[in-house]
């Protein structure tokens, strides 16, 4: 990323910045995966290094754990906090119950337990992720990759009987081999198009021998903050039944991050 950011990255980045609002000192916090993210990383990495801010980050993965060492981000394991205040993260896409999918960035096996071991998730996306159904983004599950093509195959036909519009699956590909997760294993991408029934639908799928978890977080998010590309911010609390609405000015001198890659 270099020079001026686009209207997205803006949105992303007022999203971050504006949860970062989250964090308090001596919190255990949950650190997402990808681009919004990154943004999250580096607005707290700046927090803890110019305000002071104190608190320990659990990454979702090691691109995340990298990036928050190098901002200066205390890094602990989640072995080590047991359980966290918050977990911050992105998302591929949200609906109106805050219901999402995930996965988009290959991260979503320790995504969804780390979110699942806090007292709060809060979700950071632009508002292109807003979704009146999911499935439009291609749901990614992780699989083991032993006999990974059954389990395809499997899906696929399990699908027939499941409330969605497409059926096929493709394996995710790094180049010319298969995408490995942190964890060593495999993402299938369901391309669904719509998902009628999102939580029959996870249940089914994490029922079949192979698939380790999949990319529907149902019930697990608690609000989302939605950044949009001239700086305004909305604040969705799904617990509290509030929507709140504010504006970042974004300063050139924001842009302080551009030569760090995501
Ligand atoms: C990674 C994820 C990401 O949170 C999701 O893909 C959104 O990424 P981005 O903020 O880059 O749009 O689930 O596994």
């Amino acid at each position: 990323m270099s020079g001026e950011l686009s209207p997205i990255d803006k949105a992303k980045f007022v999203a971050a910045k504006r949860a970062a609002d989250y964090v308090e000192d001596g919190m255990r916090v949950g650190l997402g995966t990808g681009s919004t993210a990154a943004w999250l990383v580096r607005c707290l990495g700046e927090q803890v290094r110019e305000g002071g801010l104190r608190f320990k980050g659990v990454p979702t993965s090691t691109r995340t754990a990298d990036l928050a060492r190098e901002v200066g981000i205390e890094v602990i394991s989640l072995a080590e906090a047991r359980w966290l205040d918050i977990t911050i993260d992105g998302a591929d896409e949200f609906d109106g119950d805050l219901n999402l999918i995930k996965g988009g960035g290959g991260a979503l096996l320790q995504e969804k337990i780390v979110a699942t071991a806090s007292d709060q998730m809060v979700v950071i996306a632009d508002i292109g992720k807003e979704v009146e159904h999911l499935g439009a983004f291609p749901l990614p599950i992780e699989v083991i990759p032993f006999g990974w093509q059954t389990t395809q195959a499997l899906v696929e036909e399990t699908l027939v009987s499941m409330d969605v519009l497409g059926r096929q699956s493709s394996l995710r590909m790094n180049g010319e081999r298969p995408f490995v997760t942190d964890e060593g294993n495999y993402i299938l991408d369901l391309h669904l198009q719509r998902i009628g029934n999102p939580r029959q639908l996870s249940l089914v799928i994490n029922q079949m021998p192979g698939v380790v978890e999949n990319g529907l977080f149902i019930d697990i998010c608690d609000a989302v903050v939605i950044g949009y590309g001239d700086g305004r911010v909305e604040v969705r609390d799904i617990n509290e039944g509030t929507v709140e609405q504010d504006r970042l000015d974004f300063l050139e001198s924001d842009n302080l991050f551009t030569d760090l890659a995501d």
